[in-house]
């Protein structure tokens, strides 16, 4: 599409941009003056002083009259938060009153679906309801058998970490509990329930490992699948195998929620069961189109931000942003601006997304002091997951980040595209909850009707399902063409995924699991990192790795304060190996452990304690997996055995050296580069072969975590992608190599796969 909307996307937001470019910048030239190479002159690095020609004046006349407008409306709103405890809130959501009728319909069927605006109690009193419903199925099997069986767990899944840890607090302290006693929660590497507990939040993807060890799921008697309408991948499988589960346990009820009116869909894929409908209470939300395309939208959401700050009534405001990146910087010029209008008053800024620590998070629950405005920054976690009460205006960016396959990369990545219409609705009414509100959408009418999507694709349909081919095998399932998926992947996707599971061993010819592959579905990990661990203990490396594979899975470790960054920077350049940002992560931990895991030492050293300690406790997660499966953990003490373990699961990410600090991808012939953060940017040198961890785009194709590799082990390792004469083809040879070896292996797929299914006919 050449449409205004689709080019602004592919530009990304200007102000991202150039606040990107100038780190990006400012990082390189520190960099190059910390090093003293001449790589920054190469580059065309200079510095550019900061100069923002961008604020422009509110307009205040427009601002005062809507501040009359809106102060009539106001009156009808209440602060319930303040005012009322807890269980007068409860009381007062609309579920509260239809409960009985909802506990009846869940007693009377296995399957229902659940629909209700949101902040209609759903999540939150859901599991409540239910918990007092199988209080008694409990207290029924207590009289039968003796002793306590965990028979009769509820759990809540959710599509989002965030929602799964903030909501299990809420409904603690609704029980008053401690959360991780009667109430907890799990999500990956972070599992806060114990015997006692009865009502369990987790993400849909930890309902879909323990599927894994538990397929009929006997732990629960209850399974809430909330926010449906997301359709996130893991739910999307998980309604699958769910179906199956409560066709063999009668006991189970299966309550699947969504916000959205579209649960027709749902209906019909369990066998045309029950809708329920949670009768909402909203208030009419005025909503409001740009005139004109928005050329930058983090620019038009602050100035539409402190217009309503300005000018417009009491009532807090709730911005949506496509991601961190964007909420940081709509942040960080709210504030700005703020601080150069004299006699503003106090305005309470509140980020929110989920790598925000758990702390930061809370906050926006929080009440803000008396007469001080919230305004939230949001990705779209707060359109139904979470709800923030008391929101009246909401300014609606139209853009989220999505994870898409992306064939050029030939792997998933997170792209900004705009909401679907669906999406947008859901947004606007954020600011009807408690009273009437306004929404201000910074796109065109014609942007809306014309160019968005009525509803998300599935997540099912536009990612890489690696991870769940490989589940799904080792759950027995060996055609996933015959799965029973709501809305099945298109099966290029498919073969794809299978095609990059049989790179990395874990499939064979006739696209069953190998023995390496069942041990990968044991780690919580993506399948090259599961690889990679594995891989370790046959070159006696595992220890190391062990540790890479658990600094990679926490983000950010390095922190870089404002007016110290020389001073970090100058600490961190102390930890890098010149080859390698694996060994870099390796070696902070190792002088970590030598301190005695001191926080002290953190602190010195601009390391985050609290990223460490959660490295420290998933190192021991995965060694306990490990000991389980009889991996050894052990250590060769050589740091190139470990570069070429990376190289082992890594080939296929691999780059070759063009010009200083520009790369070629091997396969795909991208020019992509390294980053100024990494350990062989500006270190004078320069391997001929790289592998990398992942690619970012942001001003330029990046790679991040890079490490040096011997090009021989690239042709011993991935056989099927190199040879040793490979310098000397052209890249068409090499796709061709690389097409025709992928095209025998799903022939011989296919043809396994008819194998089967006419044994399954004899049978
Ligand atoms: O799931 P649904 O959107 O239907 O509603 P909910 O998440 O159960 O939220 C019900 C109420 O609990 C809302 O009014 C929220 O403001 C409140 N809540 C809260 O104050 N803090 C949380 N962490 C979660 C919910
Ligand atoms: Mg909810």
């Amino acid at each position: 599409p050449t449409s205004d909307i689709a080019i602004i996307c592919r530009k990304g937001c200007q102000s991202v941009r150039k606040y990107r470019e100038q780190k990006e910048r400012r990082l390189a030239q520190e960099k190059f003056e910390l090093g003293g190479t001449k790589l920054g002159n190469i580059l065309g690095i200079k510095r550019r002083d900061q100069k923002d020609d961008q604020s422009e004046d509110v307009d205040y006349k427009k601002s005062q009259k809507f501040a009359a407008h809106m102060q009539e409306k106001n009156e009808a709103v209440s602060d319930f938060a303040q005012k009322k405890t807890l269980d007068e809130q409860r009381k007062f959501l609309p579920i509260y009153a239809i409960r009985e009728d909802l506990l009846k319909i869940i007693r009377e069927n296995s399957i229902i679906i659940c629909v209700g605006e949101t902040g209609s109690g759903k999540t939150t009193q859901m599991t409540q309801v239910s918990f007092e419903e199988t209080n008694l199925l409990v207290l029924n099997q207590y009289l039968h058998e003796s002793g306590y069986t965990k028979r009769g767990m509820i759990g809540c899944t959710q599509p989002r970490r965030v929602a799964a840890m903030s909501v299990a607090k809420r409904v603690s302290e609704e029980m008053q509990c401690k959360l991780g006693d009667d109430v907890g929660y799990a999500i990956r590497f972070e599992d806060c329930t114990s015997e006692k507990t009865i009502i369990k939040y987790m993400t849909d993807g930890i309902l879909l490992r323990e599927s894994l060890t538990d397929p009929d799921l006997d732990h629960y008697s209850a399974v809430i699948m909330d926010e449906a309408h997301e359709r996130s991948l893991n739910t999307d499988v998980l309604f699958g195998l769910l179906r199956e589960v409560v066709s063999r346990r009668q006991d189970l009820k299966l309550i699947v929620t969504s916000a959205t009116m579209d649960s027709e869909k749902f209906s019909d894929f369990f066998g045309n069961v029950p809708i329920f409908i949670i009768p909402g209470r909203t208030f009419p939300v005025e909503s409001f189109f740009s005139k004109a395309c928005v050329e930058d939208y983090v620019d038009a959401a602050v100035k539409q931000c402190i217009q309503i700050h300005l000018g417009a009534a009491d009532g807090d405001i709730l911005v949506f942003m496509p991601g961190q990146e964007d909420i940081e910087v709509t942040c960080e010029l709210i504030k700005e601006r703020l601080n150069d209008l004299e006699g503003a008053k106090p305005l309470s800024i509140l980020p929110i997304y989920s790598q925000l620590p758990s702390d930061l998070q809370a906050k926006i629950f929080q009440k803000a002091d008396d007469g001080i405005r919230k305004c939230v920054v949001a990705t779209n976690i707060a359109e139904t997951s979470l709800t923030v009460d008391g929101i009246m205006y909401v300014v609606d960016s139209g853009y989220c980040k999505l994870k898409v396959y992306n064939p050029r990369i030939g792997m998933d990545a997170l792209q900004i595209y705009p909401v679907s219409q669906a999406n947008a609705n859901q947004r606007m009414g954020r600011a009807g909850r408690t009273g009437p509100g306004q929404c201000f959408r910074l796109y065109t009418e014609r942007n809306f009707r014309e160019e968005m999507l009525k509803t998300n694709v599935p997540e099912i349909q536009r990612t890489n399902l690696a991870n769940v081919v490989l589940l799904l095998k080792s759950l027995g399932i060996q055609d996933l063409l015959q799965f029973h998926f709501m809305d099945p992947p298109p099966q290029d996707n498919l073969m794809n995924s299978m095609y990059q599971l049989w790179i990395l061993g874990a499939l064979d010819n006739t696209g069953s699991l190998t023995q390496l592959g069942r041990q990968m579905v044991e780690f919580p990990l993506d399948p090259a990192l599961s690889q990679m661990l594995i891989t370790s203990v046959g070159m006696s490396c595992s220890s190391e790795i062990l540790i890479i594979v658990s600094m990679l899975s926490v983000p950010s470790i390095f922190f870089r304060p404002k007016g110290k960054e020389e001073e970090s920077d100058a600490k961190r350049e102390k930890f890098q190996v010149a080859e390698s940002d694996h060994l870099t992560f390796l070696h902070v931990y190792i002088q970590w452990k030598k301190s005695g895991y001191s926080n002290n030492w953190c602190s010195d050293h601009f390391i985050h304690a609290k990223a460490m300690r959660k490295v420290r406790e998933v190192r021991q997660q995965l060694k306990d997996i490990m000991d389980s499966q009889k991996l050894d953990v052990k250590s060769c003490g050589n740091w190139d055995v470990v570069r070429k373990c990376i190289c082992a699961a890594y080939f296929h990410q691999a780059a070759r050296l063009k010009g200083i600090g520009e790369y070629v991808n091997l396969r795909t012939g991208m020019p992509c580069h390294l980053h100024p953060t990494s350990a062989l940017f500006g270190c004078g040198f320069t391997p001929d072969y790289i592998v990398y961890h992942e690619l970012i785009m942001t001003t330029k194709e990046y790679m991040q975590c890079v490490t040096c590799v011997d090009g021989h082990w690239l042709a011993e390792l991935g056989p099927m992608f190199f040879s040793l004469k490979d310098s000397l083809k052209t890249r068409g040879e090499r796709a061709r190599k690389e097409t025709s070896e992928r095209s025998t292996m799903e022939e011989e797929m296919r043809l396994a796969q008819e194998k089967l299914n006419r044994m399954k006919e004899e049978a």
